[in-house]
């Protein structure tokens, strides 16, 4: 008897550009379109495994080791009946091929970070989902196309089925079919660019993105402002920054958005706070580097941005590294009380 399994592991992306609200809650279509930067490292990623067998009852999701309940018409049940159903073209295709499609599913997932801590697992972990079953399913499918499915599971996780530089361009179909996932350029493209993330605090986050981007689109003024008069103009200029290799435009890019982000979330009622205090002496840290670089006639030095949650990442050309890494340990010696204090990742193979 054969045995239909397989594993894939996908990485963290953590954007630029941020999404933040969607115009479709069902089919996740996003009000504005973004832009990340998709990790490459080990440290950061999801690995799941999906196995098909007839004699299973039902499908069945475990996360961490702990079974997750799959609920009829929410996420995860729309991207398995999704992958189930570009099988079943396969199968069409091929009256030999293995109805797998007709089979039940079992599918176990790990994350090696912390989960829904702001640090984007939701987006490795969707993009894992779909990839393992694209493999099991044994799927011709190019990833933008399985970005339109890994989308329905989590925006951002549309990101993450590439490498490198990714839009997700918000597309205008109300049926979603040219909302998807697009490579700007291949992380070989800028090596010299890297990130750095600071675990401030690996709790689980009090408002998920689900929820407070909801909140933001019902109540905030400030979010139609964004996305009308703000985010089309920046996402031109980051792609132009990007393949320019201009790291000057990128930072301040890169910085202005993730500042918008977190006022529009204080601009939501009730406000959502998800920096705190350390990541705020991290945002001074890196604009006084940047001020007293560029006064003595250098560049940018250093990028941050901060996602839902307080964790810092940090974007900057490989050389300032070492000195960034210091400059942090010098003014935070406090995270030497906490267990993992600063995690260091590369882009591109830079470790602690
Ligand atoms: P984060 O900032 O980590 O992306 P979110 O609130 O956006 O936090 O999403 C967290 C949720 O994503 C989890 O509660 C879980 O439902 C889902 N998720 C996280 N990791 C995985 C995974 N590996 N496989 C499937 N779903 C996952
Ligand atoms: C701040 O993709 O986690 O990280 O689509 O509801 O699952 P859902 O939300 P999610 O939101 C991510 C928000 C962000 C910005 C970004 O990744 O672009
Ligand atoms: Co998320």
């Amino acid at each position: 008897m054969s045995i239909y399994q397989a594993t894939a592991s996908a990485p963290v992306n953590i954007a630029c550009i941020k999404y933040w609200g969607k115009r479709d809650t069902k089919l996740i279509l996003p009000t504005n379109s973004s832009l990340s930067v998709t990790l490459d490292q080990d440290h950061l990623r999801s690995t799941t495994t999906s196995r098909a067998d007839p004699s299973f009852t039902k499908d069945r999701l475990w996360l961490n080791g702990k079974e997750e309940e799959i609920n009829e018409g929410g996420r995860l049940a729309t991207c398995i009946r999704e992958m189930k159903r570009l099988r079943r073209e396969v199968e069409d295709k091929e009256p030999n091929a293995p109805k797998l499609s007709t089979f039940p599913v079992h599918i176990s997932s790990r994350n090696n970070f912390p989960t829904a801590a702001g640090l984007a697992s939701s987006a490795s972990g969707f993009a894992a989902l779909v990839k393992s079953l694209a493999t099991l399913y044994q799927l011709p499918a190019h990833p933008s196309q399985l970005s339109l499915i890994a989308r329905q599971g989590s925006g951002s996780a549309c990101r993450s089925l590439f490498g490198g530089y990714v839009a997700w361009e918000m597309g205008s179909k109300p049926d979603g079919s040219d909302s998807l996932a697009v490579e700007v350029a291949p992380q070989s493209h800028w090596p010299d660019l890297h990130a750095l993330i600071c675990v401030v605090s690996d709790d689980k986050k009090g408002t998920s993105s689900t929820s407070g981007m909801q909140q933001t689109v019902e109540t905030s003024a400030l979010l139609q402002h964004r996305i009308k008069h703000v985010v089309p103009e920046r996402m031109e200029a980051i792609k132009k920054a990007i393949l320019a290799k201009d790291f000057d435009s990128f930072a301040r890019i890169t910085m202005k958005d993730s500042n918008q982000f977190h006022a529009v979330c204080l601009d939501t009622e009730p406000p959502i706070f998800y920096m705190n205090d350390v990541s705020r002496s991290i945002i001074a840290l890196i604009v006084e580097y940047n001020r007293v670089s560029v006064a003595n006639g250098g560049g940018y030095k250093a990028a941050y941005t901060y996602d839902a949650g307080p964790n810092a990442v940090i974007y900057a050309p490989k050389e300032n590294l070492k000195e960034i890494i210091s400059l942090i340990v010098k003014y935070f010696p406090q995270a030497e009380n906490f267990k993992d204090p600063f995690q260091l990742f590369g882009t591109q193979g830079v470790g602690a």
